[in-house]
């Protein structure tokens, strides 16, 4: 017994330093690290979709999915540690879990790196992935296998295919635009007395800038004859029009009005 405390124990100190979060918050502060926050907020994670490919001799990833030799690792980012319940976690692992202690972006990184070493007893029996590139992506890509992705300050950052609203909620924003905006930007945002809403100037004005800048805006200052008159609801779905106008495609996540979810979508045309 005493040999086991000794080694839960090294994992405390080891962890100790990469900052294990407890409570229950789902918004995390971006890495203390600067270096892990650029690499996070440069990160690829269609290639991380690629790399999961080593996960899934031992891990599911769907929502729902399996136990297999590890616990199933849906929506983990963020996640407590060590929370399948009738899994049987190693010790050390256990230990984390019952401290309170979630999977930060630094943990995550860390325990990807080498397993053995920053959790000293785990039983995964993994080697680790040697690349900092890598890691940063594929925690990107587990980031969005969730349906309601963890915040991350200085987070990417969806892409232009990345699913960021519902279909319906384009639906509905066509014909809110077409109330509220058509008139001076045009019927489908092509430009009248007022810019377009889509194309290459609209692309060029916003590349690089979130969708919170986005929405923000709209809803101090549009519509110019009547601003700050439209519902946040209304506005979510009538960018869900404009995001769709400017080839984002519809998936199962809704855009939510939520300004730390919102400052992780940066467009990228
Ligand atoms: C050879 C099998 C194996 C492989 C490959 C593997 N894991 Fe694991 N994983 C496990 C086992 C077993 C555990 C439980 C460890 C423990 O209890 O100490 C685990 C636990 C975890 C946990 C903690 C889950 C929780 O509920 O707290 C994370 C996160 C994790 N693995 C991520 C990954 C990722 C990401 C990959 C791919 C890069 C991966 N694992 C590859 C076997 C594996
Ligand atoms: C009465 C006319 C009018 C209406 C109605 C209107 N806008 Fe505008 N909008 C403008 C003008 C004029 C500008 C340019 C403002 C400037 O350059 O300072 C603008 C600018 C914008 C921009 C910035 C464009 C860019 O290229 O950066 C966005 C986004 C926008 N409007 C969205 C909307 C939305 C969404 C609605 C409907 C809810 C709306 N507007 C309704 C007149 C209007």
């Amino acid at each position: 017994m005493a040999a086991v405390r000794t080694r839960i124990a090294f994992a405390f100190l080891v962890v100790g330093t990469l900052t294990v979060a407890t409570g229950a918050t789902r918004s995390q502060p971006a890495p203390a690290d600067p270096a892990l926050a650029a690499r996070i907020a440069a990160a690829d994670a269609a290639a991380g979709e690629r790399l999961a490919s080593q996960c899934t001799i031992c891990h599911t990833l769907d929502a729902g999915g399996a136990t297999l030799i590890g616990p199933n690792l849906y929506d983990i980012v963020g996640a407590p540690i060590a929370r399948t319940a009738g899994y049987a976690y190693s010790p050390a692992m256990a230990a984390l879990g019952a401290a309170g202690g979630t999977w930060t972006v630094e943990l995550l990184d860390a325990f990807l790196a080498s397993p053995a070493v920053t959790i000293l007893g785990t039983r995964m029996g993994f080697a680790g992935l040697s690349g900092e590139a890598d890691r940063a992506n594929l925690i990107a890509w587990l980031r969005t296998q969730s349906a309601a992705p963890v915040a991350l300050a200085g987070a990417p950052i969806v892409d232009a295919t990345a699913p960021v609203y519902e279909a319906y909620q384009a639906d509905r924003g066509r014909n809110y635009y077409g109330d509220n905006c058509g008139l001076c930007h045009g019927p489908t945002g092509g430009g009248d007395t007022a810019p377009a809403l889509k194309g290459p100037a609209f692309q060029a004005s916003w590349n690089g800038r979130t969708v919170w800048e986005l929405f923000n805006y709209t809803r101090r200052f549009m519509p110019a004859d009547a601003p700050g008159g439209l519902e946040d609801e209304r506005i979510a779905r009538i960018l869900a029009y404009i995001l769709q106008l400017n080839g984002y495609e519809a998936g199962p996540l809704p855009f939510r009005v939520d300004r730390a979810s919102l400052e992780q979508l940066r467009f990228r045309f």
